[in-house]
C-alpha cells in the first residue's frame, strides 16, 4: 500500500518537473520517503514578505531560524533574553507541521556585545555558557528536534579553533556544551555543525576524530552536520561518491549527518547568469543523491529561501544567486533537479 502510494507521487513529481507548474511541492515528494528538506528562515523576511513566507509553507517541511538564536541577537544583556523572533518562528513552524533545527549554541561569531574576555573570568565563562545553552535548549524543551550545538570548532589547519569558548574552559568545552544541551532536552538531536568538511581531506579528517573522540568518551553527540557553502569551482569535486564518502565514515561511528546550510556561488565574470544555472543545479543534484543514497542522512537544509535575502551578496559583493528560487521567488533549474531527486528518478 505504502509503496503504491510512493509510486503514485513519483508519478506525480516526474509530471511536476515536466510541466510549467509544479505539481507537487518539495515537501511532499520529501515527506513520502521519510526525509526532511529544509531552509534557513531570514528574520526579516518571514515577518514581512507574505509570499517569502507562503513559498517556505509550501515546500519545506523543515526550517533553520538562520540567525535568531544565535547568542547575540537573542541575548541583549548578561541573563536576559528577547524571545520574540524565536516563539513566533516556533509557533509559525508547528502550525505548518515544519520540524524546527536549532541554530546555534555555541559559536565564536555573533556573541553578544556584552560578553567580554576582559569583564568575566574563565570560571565565569564556562557558567555564562551553561546558562546560556540550559536556558535556550530547556526552554524549547520537546519543541526544537535537533540543535547544532558546536559550530566551526575547527579550524582550517585542523586544529581547534582559537575562541573565547576554548580559551576559557580548555578543549573540554566542546564535550560539556553537548552534556549540557542533552541535560536540557534529553530528546533532542545533537550535531557538530562545521563547513568544508564534506568531501575528504585534512578538514574532514579533523571533524572525523574530533567527533570520534566525544563518541568514545560517551559524550551525547548523535550527528555531524555539513555545512555545504559551495562555489562553482567545487563542481568536480563535490560528487555524489566523495560526498558519500564521509558521510559512511561518519555513520560508522554510528553518527548521523546532515546537509545543514546548502548554496552554491555562481558568479563567473567570464559566464553569465543564465550559463551557470545547469552548473548549479548538477552539484544540488550531487548533494541530495548523496544524501539519499547514505544510511545516516535524512535531511538538507538550504541556507535561505530565495536569492533576495541570501547572506552571499553581502559577504561577496556579487549576485551569485546561490539558492533554490530567484530574487522573485521563482524556482530555478536546481529546483527541478532537487524535486527529480526526492521524486527518485535518474
Ligand atoms: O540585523 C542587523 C541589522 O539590524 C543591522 O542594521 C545590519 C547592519 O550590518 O546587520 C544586521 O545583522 C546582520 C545579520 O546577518 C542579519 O542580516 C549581520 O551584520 C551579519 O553579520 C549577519 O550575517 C550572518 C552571518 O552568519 C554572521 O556571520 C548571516 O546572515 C548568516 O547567514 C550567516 O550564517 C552562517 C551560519 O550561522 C554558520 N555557518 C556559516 C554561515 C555563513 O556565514
Amino acid at each position: 500500500m505504502r509503496q503504491a502510494f510512493i509510486g503514485f507521487l513519483i508519478f506525480l513529481g516526474v509530471a511536476m518537473v515536466n510541466g510549467q507548474e509544479p505539481a507537487l511541492p518539495l515537501r511532499e515528494l520529501a515527506a513520502a520517503r521519510d526525509f526532511y528538506i529544509g531552509a534557513a528562515i531570514h528574520t526579516e523576511a518571514i515577518k514581512s514578505n507574505a509570499d517569502y513566507r507562503a513559498l517556505a509553507e509550501r515546500e519545506f517541511n523543515l526550517v533553520t531560524p538562520e540567525n535568531m538564536f544565535k547568542f547575540g541577537p537573542i541575548s541583549p544583556a548578561p541573563g536576559e533574553y528577547d524571545w520574540s523572533h524565536t516563539d513566533a518562528l516556533l509557533d509559525w513552524a508547528e502550525a505548518h507541521h515544519m520540524r524546527v533545527h536549532g541554530h546555534v549554541l555555541v559559536w565564536h561569531q555573533q556573541q553578544p556585545g556584552w560578553l567580554n574576555e576582559d569583564t568575566y573570568s574563565p570560571e565565569q565563562l564556562a557558567a555564562i555558557l551553561e546558562r546560556h545553552i540550559r536556558t535556550v535548549v530547556g526552554r524549547y524543551k520537546g519543541r526544537i528536534h535537533e540543535w547544532d550545538v558546536v559550530n566551526e570548532a575547527v579550524a582550517d589547519n585542523g586544529r581547534l579553533r582559537d575562541t573565547i569558548w576554548l580559551r576559557a574552559l580548555g578543549p573540554d568545552y566542546i564535550a560539556k556544551a553537548f552534556e549540557w544541551a542533552h541535560e536540557a532536552d534529553p530528546e533532542a538531536v545533537l550535531y557538530y555543525n562545521d563547513y568544508n568538511g564534506d568531501t575528504p581531506g585534512l578538514k574532514a579528517d579533523a571533524i572525523y576524530k574530533l567527533v570520534q573522540g566525544l563518541v568514545e568518551e560517551g559524550v551525547p553527540v548523535h550527528g555531524v552536520g555539513l555545512q555545504m557553502h559551495l562555489i562553482w569551482q567545487q563542481q568536480r569535486s563535490a560528487t555524489p561518491r566523495a560526498i558519500g564518502e564521509v558521510m559512511i565514515r561518519l555513520n560508522d561511528l554510528g553518527l548521523k549527518v546532515a546537509v545543514t546550510e546548502l548554496d552554491m556561488r555562481i558568479h563567473d565574470p567570464n559566464r553569465g547568469r543564465e550559463a551557470m544555472l545547469d552548473l548549479q543545479a548538477e552539484v544540488y543534484s550531487n548533494v541530495l543523491r548523496a544524501c539519499l543514497d547514505a544510511p545516516n542522512c535524512d535531511t538538507v537544509v538550504v541556507w535561505g529561501v530565495s536569492d533576495a535575502y541570501s547572506w552571499i551578496p553581502g559577504f561577496t559583493g556579487n549576485d551569485d544567486w546561490p539558492l533554490l528560487f530567484d530574487e522573485t521567488l521563482q524556482p530555478k533549474p536546481a529546483y527541478e533537479v532537487v524535486a527529480q531527486a526526492l521524486a527518485g528518478e535518474d
